[in-house]
């Protein structure tokens, strides 16, 4: 071999070696970050871990929160509200209601017909639209000429089929946010929750707000009902089936009621109803419990979020908020190493992932998780490896199990306040034969997060059954109510003006 061919061979193979140790070091350090990503994942899903033991102390928890809610005012982080709703519609409502519901995401008009059987149940019309996002930190006149604006759009609409024209309409108003009741028509808003914020509406007279808007319209419209969408949902629950004593909403934002013996509600002595009960809104996104597993990510998103120290439950199982659990933890994924690529900076901006996309991804059965891939590039971020892909849906897996899984804790806390846990309740009054007997209990349960997410309400079904056990479950049903926050408003007016 001539000089210059052995100088030629030496030369092509140094370059040839040192290609190949540029590709090895590369393929150490993504090794190496892909190890930083398997970390982080790691730490986050121990941080995230609800086993049943630690599920039974936030059972516990909540017991012992809301009898200390009921014993005084500001005695617990739940405000356990009264809601003067005594007697639940039991189906001899006659006539034709209408309901108006400020929902998180949506509002809903829609109009009920009763026949005076429980079969006579007809919803007329629906409407469902978005909340136009600027109405959420405008005014109170802004808002309300709003609703009274759609309500009117609305009976238009009715032409003369209706057959409450020319008769005063009543209407429910199904307000989703926490208010101090003096009377079922009238209240005021304790505080904004799910990322409202119009100030100067805290501590008005909600009902009020809306009957001067309408008067205003000259709508001969009587908000005759201020309810809370979970007492909306027991009552239709309680039309369709006297077992149910609880009302859970999951959807953008998350609440329960039950149904509560008077002589229980020691913060308020005396208070007298014909039925012996009132139904008590718990607000209890707001519990709080050194049990509940929480992590850096869920403490960044409560400090920038709206209402910080506030609604701790709520940030960690509501529609609003687990999106952007699993964006935070994206985020510092992609921060620590550059695995979604050069535009990952998407990830900085808050709620950018919905949870209607954490769902979607979440649900995705393509073998190539095409679903995934299409959400993330609709969210600019192309070209996602597979694993990437697969990791994001472990993220979500992780972010909703723990909510499903909370989600039941707070059932089970209610059935064990009242005794319907198989365990007797906690000291409240009821003999031992009384706290042995189970009986059959229905939970009613709305909202959107409940509903359109499968994996979610499996969750919560199956920790359900973990929490309280094979035998007591049988006694428990959890039944889905489409509409039922609105339609039971609704139905409450019926049964209140009848009383
Ligand atoms: C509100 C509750 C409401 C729940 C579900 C919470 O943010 O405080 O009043 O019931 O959302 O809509």
């Amino acid at each position: 071999m001539g000089k210059v061919a052995v100088a030629f061979t030496s030369a092509a193979v140094v370059a040839a070696c040192s290609v190949a140790a540029v590709m090895v070091r590369r393929r150490v350090k993504s090794r190496r970050k892909w190890r930083t990503v398997v970390e982080i994942l790691k730490e986050f899903e121990e941080g995230c871990d609800a086993p049943v033991g630690r599920l039974r102390q936030v059972v516990d928890a909540m017991a012992v929160e809301m009898h200390a809610g009921l014993a005084s005012e500001g005695g617990s982080k739940l405000k356990m509200l009264l809601t003067y709703v005594h007697d639940l519609p039991n189906g001899t409502e006659k006539g034709t209601y209408y309901a108006l519901h400020l929902g998180g995401t949506y509002f809903r008009i829609l109009r009920v017909h009763l026949g005076g059987e429980r079969s006579y149940l007809d919803v007329q019309d629906v409407e469902r639209h978005p909340i136009p996002s600027h109405l959420m930190n405008s005014t109170s006149e802004v808002l309300f000429n709003f609703l009274a604006f759609s309500l009117e759009r609305f009976i238009q609409k009715e032409g003369n089929e209706s057959n409450s024209q020319g008769v005063k309409r009543e209407l429910a108003f199904t307000f989703s946010f926490p208010v101090k009741h003096t009377c079922i028509s009238s209240g005021v808003l304790i505080k904004w929750t799910k990322g409202f914020e119009i100030s100067e509406m805290v501590g008005k007279d909600i009902a009020e707000c809306l009957q001067g808007a309408l008067n205003r319209r000259g709508l001969d419209i009587h908000v005759a009902a201020l309810v809370n969408d979970t007492v909306g949902a027991l009552s239709l629950g309680y039309y369709h089936d006297p077992d149910t004593v609880v009302a859970v909403v999951f959807g953008t934002g998350s609440n329960a009621c039950y149904l509560e013996r008077t002589d229980a509600i020691i913060k308020c002595q005396g208070l007298l109803t014909t039925s012996g009960s009132m139904v008590v809104n718990m607000e209890w996104g707001n519990f709080w419990s050194s049990h509940l597993p929480r992590t850096a990510y869920d403490i960044d998103l409560d400090a920038e979020s709206s209402n910080p120290n506030d609604m701790g439950f709520e940030k960690m199982i509501a529609g609003l908020y687990l999106g952007d659990i699993v964006r935070r933890v994206i985020l510092r994924m992609s921060q620590e190493s550059d695995i979604f690529g050069p535009s990952s900076s998407v990830f900085s901006q808050p709620y950018v992932l919905r949870t209607n996309s954490v769902s979607a991804m979440h649900e995705d059965d393509t073998p190539e998780l095409q679903e995934v891939a299409r959400i993330l590039k609709d969210l600019g971020v192309s070209d996602v490896p597979l694993k990437v892909r697969k990791l994001m849906v472990k993220i979500c897996d992780v972010v909703t199990r723990r909510a499903g899984r909370l989600a039941a804790a707070g059932i089970a806390g209610i059935l064990k306040k009242i005794g319907r846990d198989g365990g007797g309740g906690i000291t409240s009054g009821r003999s031992r034969g009384e706290m042995q007997m189970q009986r059959r209990t229905v939970v009613a349960v709305e909202g959107g997060l409940y509903m359109k997410y499968t994996m979610f309400r499996e969750y919560m079904e199956e920790a359900l059954v973990e929490i309280l056990g094979e035998e007591v479950s049988q006694y428990v049903v959890v039944k889905a109510m489409e509409d039922g926050s609105s339609i039971g408003s609704a139905l409450l007016v019926a049964s209140s003006l009848q009383s």
